[in-house]
């Protein structure tokens, strides 16, 4: 998370007169980047930018009797209301999702629809609930909506993480199916759809994110005019019919997404993986597996593999510019001795990345490595996540706990093995860590991409480096050849490959580190957002010429799921 900005009430102000719903009126963006062949709108759960009061009062806050807790009175809209100069600042959630969209919608002169989840985030936007962001750029209107925290708890706590996150993640056994979960993700769903119903118009280019918002899309069709494009990108895996069966409320699932004009994944397994399941649990559907088309409801979807690259760019800049002092100063912070070799795991603490596995293939390889001992430290950063749910609480206890033991085990007067730390860096920081770091980890035990190691070889700008990675991520199928591949299960297996990853000859770390930064450079986030438009444009176009008007405009079967 990054605080990018402080604001005052008035700076805000003065924001909200740009924020008119429709985007920038002076259009002057979009001249060099991917063209969109619409007006652009990204839904997705997780907003880009999030305004929050800051903690400590100020010296006007202090000095006012009526501030007794430091926080704005309630039922004020924060300070501008008041009069009170009320600080706010605006920080970037963590997340691959918004960090790689971001730039992207920035260029295209869009709109972005979005929970708002900050305190003072309603007191920032317009009577339609929105307002220009980047703050100081005002690109692209954000639209947000207001969820009740029963809404949260149930929506975001309930249906989308408790049960198609473990589901999709190839976890059944975790999913929790509690009363009422999945009616509130229907209701907030309807939200989302209705906020697009009220910015789209028909040339529209309506781009939904990630398993949050999996019943929008057929709820968007009946609300946005018929010449609007739907389109959808799932960030994460598509589980087997096999896993797929255990999701309550499946049939519904598979139907709001074929709603869509468009739906990607990152790669071919999981696309497939999406047309079996239409193909088994909707029988009503018709499936080419060859064309991967689905025609339902009198409308065809495409479904497409469209691997997701990062702002290759941008992680080489940074990492460039990394001030190195202040990284000697992280390092003594933490207590990493001057000179060892760096070994780094960067992860949201989530049961689907690895962690505990990754711990004990590090102890396994200090065990049998006794010379690395005082060598060699790995620093582990971790994100902590959805701690509502106590699956989440849990896996975070279980991974400090085994730090604390593996380092009792190995550590010296003035060295542990495992540096661990919750901290929140600002990007110049982790930029500075991706190039320093001798030996990146990424052994999650499933991922739909990982971003994570597509930016640390974007960061790599030296070439001396190597990354172990998981051969469950989606980012192997792009990296696997060059990269060291790792089953994050097989302990001695994983161990080895760390073994490995050290004794590279600095010829070779180039060698594979040149190809791994080829390929990332090739698939970023701006070849990726081309390929997307060029398939939104032919999806459009191909509705246009082969679906006859009466059809493409049905909605009057209402076909019952079978699950
Ligand atoms: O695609 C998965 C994803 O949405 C990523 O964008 C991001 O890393 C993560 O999940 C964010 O999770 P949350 O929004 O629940 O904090």
């Amino acid at each position: 998370m990054r605080v990018t900005e402080r604001l005052s009430s008035m700076a805000v102000h003065s924001r909200q007169l740009r924020a008119d719903g429709r985007g920038r009126a002076d259009a002057t963006s979009g001249d060099d980047g991917p063209t969109c062949p619409g007006s652009l709108i990204v839904v997705s759960n997780r907003q880009p930018y999030r305004h929050e009061y800051e903690d400590e009062p100020t010296a006007e806050r202090a000095a006012d009797p009526a501030d007794t807790d430091g926080s704005p009175p309630a039922g004020t809209n924060g300070g501008e209301q008041t009069g009170t100069q009320w600080p706010i600042t605006v920080d970037e959630p963590t997340g691959g999702l918004t960090a790689g969209l971001d730039p992207v919608v920035q260029g295209t002169d869009g709109t972005w629809i979005a929970w708002g989840d900050g305190d003072a985030d309603f007191a920032v936007t317009d009577e339609r609930n929105c307002v220009a962001v980047p703050p100081d750029e005002e690109a692209y209107t954000l639209r947000r909506l207001e969820l009740s925290d029963e809404a949260v708890e149930s929506y975001y706590y309930g249906f989308s993480n408790r049960v198609l996150w473990p589901l999709c993640h190839g976890f059944p056994d975790l999913i929790e199916d509690r009363a009422n979960d999945f009616e509130w993700y229907r209701t907030v769903n309807e939200q989302f759809a209705d906020a697009v119903g009220e910015h789209a118009a028909d040339d529209s280019v309506i781009w939904l994110q990630d398993y949050h918002l999996a019943l929008a899309p057929r709820m968007i069709r009946k609300s946005v005019p018929k010449g609007a494009t739907v389109s959808h990108f799932w960030h994460i895996p598509w589980p087997t019919p096999e896993t797929f069966r255990h999701c309550p409320a499946g049939g519904h699932v598979l139907e709001g997404l074929l709603g869509n004009d468009l739906l990607g994944f990152h790669v071919e397994r999981y696309a497939d993986q999406f047309l079996q399941c239409v193909d088994r649990f909707l029988p009503s559907a018709s499936v080419d597996f060859a064309r991967r088309t689905i025609r339902y409801d009198g409308r065809t979807t495409r479904v497409v593999a469209t691997p997701m690259g990062v702002d290759a760019e941008s992680y080489d800049r940074d990492a460039r510019s990394a001030d190195l002092d202040r990284l000697s100063d992280l390092f003594e912070e933490y207590g990493i001795p001057e000179g060892t070799t760096i070994g780094l795991g960067l992860d949201r603490l989530d049961y689907s990345k690895g962690i505990p596995e990754r711990l004990a293939a590090l102890e396994r390889f200090f065990e049998r490595n006794p010379d690395w001992r005082g060598e060699f430290t790995f620093i582990q950063k971790a994100t902590p996540s959805r701690t509502d749910i106590e699956t989440y609480e849990r896996y975070g206890e279980l991974v400090r706990s085994e730090v604390q033991r593996i380092n009792r085990r190995f550590e010296t007067a003035d060295w542990r093995p495992i540096v661990y730390t919750e901290d929140v860096l600002p990007r110049e920081d982790i930029c500075a860590l991706y190039r320093h770091a001798d030996v990146m980890v990424v052994s999650p035990l499933v991922d739909g991409m990982n971003l994570v190691a597509q930016e640390y070889v974007a960061a790599s700008v030296d070439g001396d480096s190597a990354l172990l990675l998981s051969d469950r991520t989606g980012a192997h199928e792009r990296l696997g050849s060059h990269a060291l591949t790792i089953d994050p299960t097989d302990t001695d297996g994983f161990a080895s490959q760390v073994e490995h990853a050290l004794s590279l000859s600095p010829y070779e770390r180039q060698r594979r580190m040149n190809t791994l930064r080829q390929r990332v450079f090739d698939g970023d986030i701006e070849s990726w957002m081309d390929t997307q438009f060029d398939w939104i444009r032919r999806v459009h176009d191909d509705s246009r010429t082969t679906e006859p008007r009466s059809e493409r405009d049905s909605d009057s079967r209402e076909p019952t799921p079978p699950i």
